[in-house]
């Protein structure tokens, strides 16, 4: 199940350091949105507290509200470890654990949510894993290699698999293709495509084509300059920012002349 994520008012905080302020946007079910803009201005930041990821860093916060499906994440009695099972997270550099196997690393997950399985519901679950990552053919014969021998784009697909192992209803990717050749890149962005038949995604990237291919809405923020926080300038359908944005700020950036 896909579900609508809803920010209203959120602002970020690294102890003192205001690093996001004042976000508001509504993310539809089952749709793609880049976020985009240029470095430091916020973008992981903001995209690690769609998951309660931000605040593991010592003295990092937030303020404001996060819904999803209607329900505030970060309200009272909700419990972080939960929120990061229904809303999973794709790293820029590919992290599986090297020397456990593809069909662990799949599982990895489902074991951490102190899920019992069975050993033909592992075998399932490692299966449609895979095959929902497009990996499964080039790893079918080998599921007990380790993980840490695949090529980077594969082992950024098992990621994937990772993630909708645990079957989420949001997957948040932060620059997933940065670090992977153009095949690879291309073979993620196909994924990303498919996979929002069942999710929904939101992606940071640097990459503008691939902002404009991948993407159903856009959104980008800015940075007024170093210290002060970044701001959501625009957001809106993927099309409009890249050919008609309302604000001069986005038609510079998506123009080139700068970040
Ligand atoms: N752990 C941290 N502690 C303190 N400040 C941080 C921390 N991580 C990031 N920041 C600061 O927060 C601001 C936003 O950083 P963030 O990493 O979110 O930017 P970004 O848009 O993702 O940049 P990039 O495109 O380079 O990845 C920056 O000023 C950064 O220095
Ligand atoms: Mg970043």
């Amino acid at each position: 199940m896909s579900l609508p994520i809803e920010i209203e008012d959120l602002n970020v905080f690294y102890g003192d350091f205001r690093a996001v302020d004042g976000v508001s946007m509504t993310i539809a079910p089952n749709s793609v949105t880049a976020l985009i803009g240029p470095s430091g201005c916020g973008k992981s930041t903001f995209l690690r507290t769609l998951n309660r990821m931000h605040e593991v860093i010592p003295g990092a916060y937030a303020e404001g509200t996060v819904k999803i499906d209607g329900q505030n994440i970060y309200g009272p009695g909700v419990d972080p470890v939960n929120v990061r099972r229904r809303v999973g997270m794709v790293f820029q550099k590919p992290n599986p654990f090297p020397t456990m196997s593809i069909a662990e690393n799949v599982l990895a997950g489902v074991k951490l949510n102190n899920k019992r399985v069975s050993r033909a519901e592992a075998d399932q679950i490692v299966e449609v894993s895979l095959r929902g990552a497009n990996l499964w053919e080039e790893v079918k014969n080998r599921l007990n290699k380790p993980g840490g021998g695949l090529s980077g784009g594969q082992q950024q697909r098992l990621c994937i698999a990772r993630t909708i192992a645990v079957k989420p209803e949001v997957v948040l990717m932060d620059e997933p293709a940065s670090a992977l050749d153009p095949i690879s890149t291309l073979a993620i962005e196909d994924l990303i495509g498919e996979l929002k038949k069942d999710y929904t995604i939101v992606i940071v990237t640097h990459n503008m084509q691939q902002a404009a291919r991948v993407s159903d809405k856009t959104g980008f923020f800015n940075i007024a300059g170093t210290g002060t926080p970044g701001k959501l300038i625009e957001y809106d359908d993927t099309n409009t920012i890249f050919n008609s944005p309302a604000n001069k700020q986005t038609e510079d950036y998506v123009s080139g002349r700068f970040g």
